[in-house]
């Protein structure tokens, strides 16, 4: 098919430096897959509404899945001036199956049609985070259970504020993964509606039957055929589930590159998961998790990326739009090698329980005495006061909490006369707490618990 598609209206063809602005084809050409399918259910439509003979039908269906196969198999090659991928999958579809092909978009315009290969895509992507996504949380869940006893400081201010056990913390990660999924599966169900039919903007004259093709693909049909081709919102769905993802990740690598320091020590990467400084050879890189940090930043400029390109939009399609793809790729590649990556990555690793207890002691057990004198009937503000003293004291003593003789906690406070001295322990500390969420190990237990039992439904299919 010589020139581009629209090429009738046209005395000559187009600048090549204009071409090259104006094509999609060298990235959207990861969209083929999605726009075959999509043009087999609309093949199917038409001879089922009598547009196009049973026949033609079937001969369209058989060559677009000729053409899929080009595509499966790395075979399917494009030109700059196929402009773009459905145009590419057209002119392939002539070249094997003759003239038939040019009846193929009847009803049909390239603005539905994009539309609809990317709801296809972002319902597909979304898939396939929410795998990597319950990979990740699996690997939390293991890592926890298998680490039950360790114990670690909790931090506010990055200062060393509570014990809390180190399953606590991480599945804290899993509780914020798990809001990441159902994002996910928010963004799966805004994708999955099919946008064909809706033709250039405003329907088509012909018979077309957008139920037909979208049930044919298991989706549910547009309800209005100008927002059918104008809106994103289902990519924006995705982008932001993706972007918050990527700052949770952040938030745990980070954690990691902090313990990973020689200054903390808490943890060790394999050495598969870390790498080396071309210059001092001592070093041992976290780098998945500063790429963790950093692809944030991207993630969060995809979503803004799109949403700036539809601010003020007016409806139907602008061309504008075609800037929506490479932001939504960049994202699900970006979110998708983090979670290849992650759950091995954490299994392997190796924690300094020793390292990490000693952090934890000291005076981050002193909330532990102001909940104890509480306990025993002293205002809360007033044991917070003594308690406050008492550190003092035991700086300028040079002693630990844990090391305070009796009679300088009741100098404190007479009431801290008889506290069980294993109250002043880390473990005292954090099997002491009652709370439901808290980090005891019994509320530990029953938070892995549940999150083995969500881990199960959602294998199930829940
Ligand atoms: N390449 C275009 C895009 O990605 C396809 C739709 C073109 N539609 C049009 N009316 N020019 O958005």
């Amino acid at each position: 098919m010589p020139g581009p598609l629209w090429g009738g209206r046209f005395g000559t063809s187009p600048a090549e430096a204009f071409e090259r602005l104006n094509a999609s084809i060298p990235f959207d050409v990861r969209l083929a897959p999605y726009d075959i399918r999509g043009s087999i259910a609309h093949a199917r439509m038409l001879g089922a509404r009598r547009m196009v003979s049973e026949e033609e039908s079937a001969e369209l269906v058989r060559g677009l899945e000729a053409v899929l196969g080009e595509v499966e198999s790395g075979r399917f090659s494009w030109e700059l001036s196929d402009e773009d991928v459905h145009t590419a999958v057209e002119r392939r579809l002539r070249e094997l199956v003759g003239d038939v092909a040019l009846k193929l978009h009847t009803g049909r315009s390239r603005n539905d049609q994009v539309a609809l290969d990317l709801h296809l895509f972002v319902r597909d992507a979304a898939g396939r985070i929410r795998e990597g996504l319950l990979g990740a949380m699996l690997a939390l869940v293991e890592v926890a259970e298998g680490h039950r006893d360790l114990i670690l400081p909790g931090y506010t201010h990055l200062q060393r504020a509570q014990p809390i056990l180190l399953a606590h913390h991480l599945l804290a990660h899993f509780e914020a993964l798990k809001r990441d999924l159902r994002r996910l599966e928010a963004a799966r169900e805004a994708a999955n509606v099919s946008p064909l039919g809706a033709a250039a903007l405003g329907g088509t004259p012909h018979p077309v039957d957008p139920a037909l093709t979208a049930a044919q693909l298991g989706m549910e049909p547009f309800a209005n055929s100008l927002d059918a081709v104008s809106e994103r919102d289902f990519a924006l769905d995705l982008l932001y589930a993706c972007a918050v993802l990527g700052v949770h990740l952040s938030r745990l690598g980070e954690e990691w590159v902090l313990w990973t320091s020689a200054e903390f020590g808490f943890a060790a990467l394999d050495d598969a998961y870390s790498s080396g400084s071309s210059i001092m050879p001592q070093k041992k890189n976290p780098d998945a998790y500063e790429l963790m940090r950093g692809k944030s930043g991207r993630l969060i400029g995809d979503l803004n990326a799109l949403l700036i390109t539809l601010k003020g939009l007016p409806l139907g399609y602008s061309k504008d739009l075609q800037e929506d793809k490479e932001p939504l790729f960049d994202a699900v590649d970006s979110v998708l090698a983090m979670l290849a990556v992650l759950p091995e990555m954490l299994r392997t690793a190796r924690f300094d329980g020793a390292r990490m207890a000693r952090a934890a002691g000291g005076f981050s057990l002193a909330t532990e005495l102001a909940d104890f004198l509480a306990g025993r009937g002293v205002a809360f503000r007033e044991a917070h006061t003594a308690v406050g003293k008492l550190v003092r004291r035991c700086e300028e003593l040079g002693l630990t909490l844990e090391e305070t003789p009796r009679e300088e906690l009741a100098a404190a406070h007479p009431a801290l006369e008889n506290l069980p001295r294993g109250l002043l322990t880390s473990e005292g500390s954090v099997s002491n707490k009652e709370s439901p969420g808290s980090t005891s190990p019994r509320s530990v237990k029953l938070q892995l618990e549940a999150a083995r039992a969500f881990l199960d439904e959602q294998a199930r299919g829940g």
